[in-house]
This record gives structure tokens, sequence and C-alpha cells, in this order.
């Protein structure tokens, strides 16, 4: 388990006070100016060094990612955008980062953009986080009034203005691309690829787009060494990570932990375990909702990384994990995440804005029976038209629990259309 010493979230219950004379208190803002004075090289190589991975769900590596940003302006600014729309459902991280510790990010932001050259941040906060906003746009406030920000950062030198964007609550707009596009004030829609943001992104300048936890967790690594970042987890998987248990479990909590952790260990250490014991458990999803669904066999020697996801054909995602008991009807609970993944369409591409109602609509016959079973794999194929298809990840995240439904359950759909079909419904969890 994590020692206290190599915590990065030290207010994460926000049990200290998380204005700016606290959060100096707990080392933020401690030689910032000296590290700026080290370069943006220096900064670039020690987040490689670091071997941080985007927390955002995709898992890029943040040292590279920064490296895409033109060295130098051909007149246009650069900016830094920080996404802290946390949409993704059962996924609750940033949140405590924003509300309890938000100068690690404002910290971060500075940082990371002088490491890219950016004259700004803009941070993007989803809709429903009206006190996180509150709390982050007090830390900006503070940070200002220090002279940690405006025209010399720190006194370094260095100008940087850090903006915070309230969203609507769409959860599309937690997509890099839309959110740049909700940024500027238009619908958030994403935009195709290429040109990437490095290239083309807010108003068209080279634009770095990262998550919350991402930049947080910046500060911290480069005054203590990437090297010491590295050293936690496994090759490739490097670092501590804030992860969340959420479900049926004794003491759902977001908690900061090492990457390469047994998932059972965390669900029993931190969750305190499975509600009526671990043999009680059905099925985990480990990253928020478009992550592939696991049974409780797989999850018995599952690691917590990306790699160790990958390896039961899953991913880490947001590593929020959602524990589901014996009473869960997953069929019903994976319907119900088609169902939201429909609505959340943009409906820019075909695939996603048809594929997303046809996958929605076999499910709702498969949860009450009244599907065929040639329709199982009938939704199979509806699948993978959608994966690969679209001009944004939706597509593939809506598909993949589904996927992953039919892949590890599938005797579980055809029990419930064989039990319709011999009159057997009532005794199925169907309402
Ligand atoms: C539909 C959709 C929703 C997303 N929502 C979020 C989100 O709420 N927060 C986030 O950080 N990344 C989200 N992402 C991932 C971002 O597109 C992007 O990969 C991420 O912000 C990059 O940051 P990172 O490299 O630091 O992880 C979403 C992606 C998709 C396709
Ligand atoms: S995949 Fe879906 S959400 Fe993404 S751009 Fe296409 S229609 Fe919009």
């Amino acid at each position: 388990m994590l020692k206290d010493q190599d915590r990065i979230f030290t207010n994460l219950y926000g049990q200290h006070d998380r204005s700016l004379k606290g959060a100096m208190m707990r080392g933020s803002w401690d030689g910032t100016k000296e590290i700026i004075l080290k370069g943006r090289d220096w900064i670039i190589n020690e987040m490689k060094t670091s071997g941080l991975r985007g927390r955002g769900g995709a898992g890029f590596p943040t040292g590279l990612k920064w490296t895409f940003m033109p060295k130098a302006s051909d007149g246009r600014p650069f900016f830094l955008a920080i996404n802290c729309d946390e949409s993704e459902p059962g996924t609750c991280k940033d949140r405590e980062i924003m509300r309890h510790d938000p100068h690690h990010l404002v910290e971060g932001a500075l940082l990371a953009g002088f490491a890219m050259g950016a004259e700004a941040a803009y941070l993007y906060i989803r809709g429903e986080y009206i006190r996180e906003r509150e709390a982050l746009q007090q830390a900006i406030d503070e940070a200002y009034e220090a002279g940690f920000l405006g025209p010399d950062a720190c006194g370094s030198g260095y100008a940087f203005d850090v903006y915070l964007h309230h969203g609507a609550g769409a959860y599309i707009c937690g997509e890099e691309t839309a959110l740049l596009e909700s940024l500027e004030g238009k619908k958030g829609m994403p935009r195709m690829k290429p040109p990437f943001p490095a290239g083309a992104g807010i108003y068209g300048c080279p634009t770095t787009v990262n998550n919350c936890e991402s930049i947080a967790v910046v500060p911290t690594i480069l005054r203590r060494g990437g090297s010491w970042y590295a050293s936690f987890g496994r090759p490739n998987n490097t670092g501590v990570k804030l992860f969340a248990v959420s479900g049926h479990v004794n003491t759902p909590c977001v908690f900061e932990e090492s990457m390469g952790m047994p998932l059972k260990d965390l669900i029993e250490y931190y969750g305190g375990g499975v509600r009526g014991g671990w043999q009680n458990l059905k099925a985990v999803i480990p990253g928020g909702a478009s992550c592939p669904i696991l049974t409780a066999e797989q999850c018995e020697d599952a690691i917590m990384d990306f790699d160790g996801m990958k390896a039961v054909k899953s991913s880490f995602g947001t590593a929020c994990i959602l524990v589901m008991d014996q009473s869960t009807d997953v069929v019903k609970a994976v319907w119900r995440l088609a169902k939201f993944f429909k609505h959340e369409s943009c409906g820019q591409c075909t695939p996603c804005r048809e594929g997303t109602g046809w996958m929605m609509r076999i499910m709702e016959r498969i949860v009450t029976g009244e599907a065929e079973l040639e329709e199982i794999d009938m939704l199979v194929n509806v699948t993978k038209q959608v994966e690969g298809h679209t001009i944004c990840a939706l597509g593939d995240a809506a598909a993949w629990p589904i996927q992953a439904l039919v892949r590890n359950f599938r005797e579980e759909i055809e029990d419930r259309i064989k039990a319709r079909k011999s009159g057997r419904m009532g005794a199925m969890a169907a309402e």
C-alpha cells in the first residue's frame, strides 16, 4: 500500500485548508520559479522520465504529447486546455482535486503551460460541478493575488493566464475536440482529426488537451523528480493514481494508490469488500462506463493498470471501479449504459447516430426477453459496424460494453430469451 509520504493529494478528503495558505503548507507553490528557470526541455524530459500516461482514459504518454506542440510560434499563440469535464459515468476522481486540492491543478497549469510555450490555460469544467468551480476560481484568484499567475508568474518573467470555463453538462464535451468547440462557444461536436489540437486547437491555435489529474500531478513530479514517480507501478504503467470504487462495496471511496495493484486488493482494502463477501461478486466495470465488463473470475487475478486491464480484454479507463454483486441484472445494467450512449451521441456521424439507437433497441428486446437468439449475433454485428467507423471514440465506447457483455455473459442473455419463450420470464429480474 502507498505510504503517506508518497501521496500527491494530501487533502483528498477535504480535512485541511484548501486555500492558498493551506496548500502552501502542504508544499504547493514551493520553488515554482526555480522549476520554470530550469527551462522547457528540462520539464519535458522529467515528464518523459516519469512515464506518466494521461489520466483521462486513453493513457497517452503526457511528456510525449507536449512535444507535439510547435517549437516556435508562427505568430499564433499556444494554449493548454485542461479537461475537467469528468463526464464518464461512475467517475468522480477529478472532482476531489478541484474541490479539496485545487492548487495542485492551478500550479500544474502554469508549469505544463510554460513547458509547451502556452500563454494561457483554459480549464473546462462540467456543468454540474458548481461548488467545484467556486473552489477552483477561488484558487485561481488567490494565485493571481500572490503573483503566481499573471504578467510575471512567480517572478519568473513568464506571462501566464488561467481561465475557468463552465460547460453545460453534455458527456460529449469531455471529448477533447468537442471540448474545444464548446470552449469557443459552439455546439460541442467533435472535430475530424487531423488536424490534431497541437496543430490547430482553440481558435485554430496550437493547443494541448490534458486531463485534470494529468496536470495536477505535474508540480509534485517536477519537485520530486520523474524517476521518483516512475518508481511506482510497472514499466509502461508507472506512477501513483487516483482510483475510485463504487457500487456494491461496503465503503465506496476515492483513494490514491500505486499503479499495478491487484484489482481484488483495491476492492477488498479500500472498498471494504464486496457486499456479502467476495464470493458474492458478479461483475466489475473497471474504469468508467465505456470499459468492457469483467466477470468475477477475471477479477480474481487482474492487475489494475493499463496493461493489466488489456490482458483481460478490458481497459483501465479512469480507474473508477464499479462493483456489481450477484443481485445485479448485468444485462439490464449494460442496456442502461447503451441508453446513455444513445442519448449522448452528438449525431454527426451515421454509424454512431443510428448504431447507438440500434444497439439500445436490441438490448431492450434482450432485457425483456422478446429478442430471438439470432439477435445476439446481430447485436454484435452492429457493434462492429460502429466500432472504429466514427469521428470520435464515443462510438467505440458504446460498442465495447455490449461486446464484453456478449463475450462474458452470453449464457445469461440466452437464458433470458429462452425463459421468455418457455414462459419462465417471471423468474427473471426483468422489471
Ligand atoms: C466521449 C468521450 C468523453 C470523454 N470525456 C472525458 C472527460 O470527461 N475527461 C477527460 O479528461 N477526458 C475525457 N475524454 C478523453 C479526452 O478526449 C482526452 O483523451 C483527454 O482529455 C486527454 O487527456 P490526457 O492525455 O491527460 O488523458 C473523453 C473522450 C471521449 C471520446
Ligand atoms: S462518434 Fe458519435 S458522438 Fe462522436 S462525433 Fe460521431 S456522432 Fe458524434
